[in-house]
């Protein structure tokens, strides 16, 4: 496993427990993706069997630059930024490990005590950096064969080191989505029977977790996982709502549950950004409580993008994701997540056109790769006739943003030099100016410049009464 151990670091941390006598691992989250080749870890955790802040002293004064070392004395931890590596130290302990505990370690212990107390085997897998030891692999619980079998798996009891700490049962449902692994039967049994225990855990912690699940290759696969063990139900009901198919004189809607699915793992082939990705999320998140069965035309969820933009507030903040532009972002395309379709359906005017850049500005293309990702039906000739109509959707929208620039748009006439030119003070008029110009340009009236607004607000302004000054 030497191989594994190449950086410069590992050098210079061997030689100083050598130094202090200290019996040391590198151990959990590197280890693990180191051998799975994941990605060039850059946090590293070393455990000793002794004072981790002692061996974290020493391995910083030998470092390049002599970096600082950050001490939580109470959790017996140290921290060293060393370059684009965090080394975090810490003293082997018996009870269970939480980088963010609040509970102050008091007992040491073994390697072994250490390892027992971690989450899963495939985490708790140590390489020692002693010199005559350097690179052997230290792995009481199989955790090498359950990385090569995929296996999510907890090394002792399940309620045990769920109850330790529950958030490990999100950890569970997150390290299955990003590596694609399966969480073993005990395992996840144990998930469904302790879910309502996340109730003692942070939202902050919780929606780490949610956001690391919804940025992994495929999102789908950890909220099936999340709504099958309940643990969906105890922070996000909106979307447990989403689930199920009603009937009535035979005739059923989809489930927007699968549906929302389908659609953030199709947008997930095409971006990366999680913001974009909660707004697959919700787009539909008010269809729910908007459904209604309306004779002689089946299944109705009118308005519900308008509720649905109205949800994502209330939502971000149970949920305590950030209540800034990002959910303004959010609630944008919640809003106009059905302009495109239905802009490919009938034929296209280019004031309809216009309207839609004007009202998605900055953010119309990520509209539009939302709006391709809504198309889930099974039906392949529909897919290609919406895909076509999209395309040419996109087509009309390069050349009216050619034309009219109206992606950032800007009135061409401000309110004051409404003011100026008339010499009246702020008043309803100059709103109803600046709105009728605007909406002339929208239609295509007028073009989107200075002079043809001018015209048109001289014109407006007579009809008002209003005498140029
Ligand atoms: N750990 C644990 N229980 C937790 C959190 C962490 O047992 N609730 C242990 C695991 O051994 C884990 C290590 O602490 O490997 C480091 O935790 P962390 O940095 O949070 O996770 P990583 O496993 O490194 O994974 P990632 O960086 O993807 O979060």
């Amino acid at each position: 496993m030497k191989e594994h151990l190449q950086h410069k670091v590992f050098k210079c941390i061997s030689e100083c427990a050598d130094e202090l006598g200290l019996e040391t691992y590198v151990i959990g989250g590197y280890v693990r993706d180191v051998i799975l080749q994941r990605k060039e870890p850059k946090d590293i955790d070393v455990v000793c069997v002794g004072s981790g802040i002692e061996l974290a002293k020493r391995v910083a004064q030998k470092l390049h630059g002599r970096p600082q070392v950050q001490v939580f004395k109470n959790f017996g931890t140290a921290m060293v930024l060393h370059g684009d590596l965090e080394l975090e130290f810490v003293g082997a302990r018996k009870e269970s490990y939480r980088r963010d505990s609040r509970k102050p370690i008091v007992e040491n212990g073994t390697l072994e005590d250490d390892q027992n107390r971690r989450d899963f085997t495939i985490n708790a897998l140590a390489l020692c950096l002693n010199k005559d030891r350097f690179g052997e692999l230290v792995d009481p619980f199989n955790g090498m064969e359950d990385l090569a079998n995929g296996i999510i798996k907890t090394p002792l009891d399940s309620d045990i080191t769920y109850s330790d700490d529950p958030l490990r049962m999100l950890r569970a449902v997150r390290f299955a989505t990003q590596l694609d692994f399966t969480i073993e039967q005990e395992s996840y049994e144990a998930l469904k029977r302790n879910a309502k225990r996340l109730e003692i855990i942070s939202q902050e912690r919780i929606i780490d977790e949610l956001n690391k699940i919804i940025l992994a290759k495929k999102p789908s696969k950890g909220f099936k996982l999340l709504f099958n063990t309940e643990l969906l139900h105890q922070f996000f009901p909106e979307f447990v709502a989403l689930y199920g198919v009603e009937i009535i004189k035979g005739k059923g809607h989809k489930d927007n549950f699968y549906h929302t699915l389908e659609v953030l793992e199709n947008l997930s082939e095409n971006t990366n950004d999680l913001w974009l990705r909660w707004a697959a999320l919700l787009h539909d998140i008010a269809k729910p409580p908007t459904k209604r069965f309306e004779e002689g035309h089946g299944w109705t969820f009118h308005g519900h993008e308008f509720l649905g933009s109205k949800m994502v507030p209330k939502i971000f903040k149970r949920l305590k994701l950030p209540l800034n532009d990002k959910m303004k972002y959010v609630q944008k395309l919640v809003l106009l997540h059905l302009r495109p379709i239905v802009l490919s359906k009938d034929i296209v005017s280019d004031s309809a056109i216009r309207r839609l850049l004007f009202d998605a500005g900055e953010d119309i293309d990520d509209l539009m790769l939302l709006c391709e990702a809504d198309i889930t039906s099974k039906n392949e000739t529909k897919v290609k006739k919406y895909l076509h109509n999209f395309e040419i959707v996109r087509g009309k929208l390069k050349d009216i943003e050619e034309r009219d620039q109206l992606r950032n748009w800007q009135p061409p006439i401000s309110g004051e030099l409404i003011m100026k030119t008339f010499n009246i003070t702020p008043c309803r008029m100059v709103g109803d100016i600046k709105n009728q110009i605007r909406e002339a340009i929208l239609d295509g009236v007028i073009t989107n410049d200075y002079d043809q607004a001018f015209e048109f607000m001289l014109e407006k302004a007579t009809d008002l009464g209003l005498k140029k000054h």
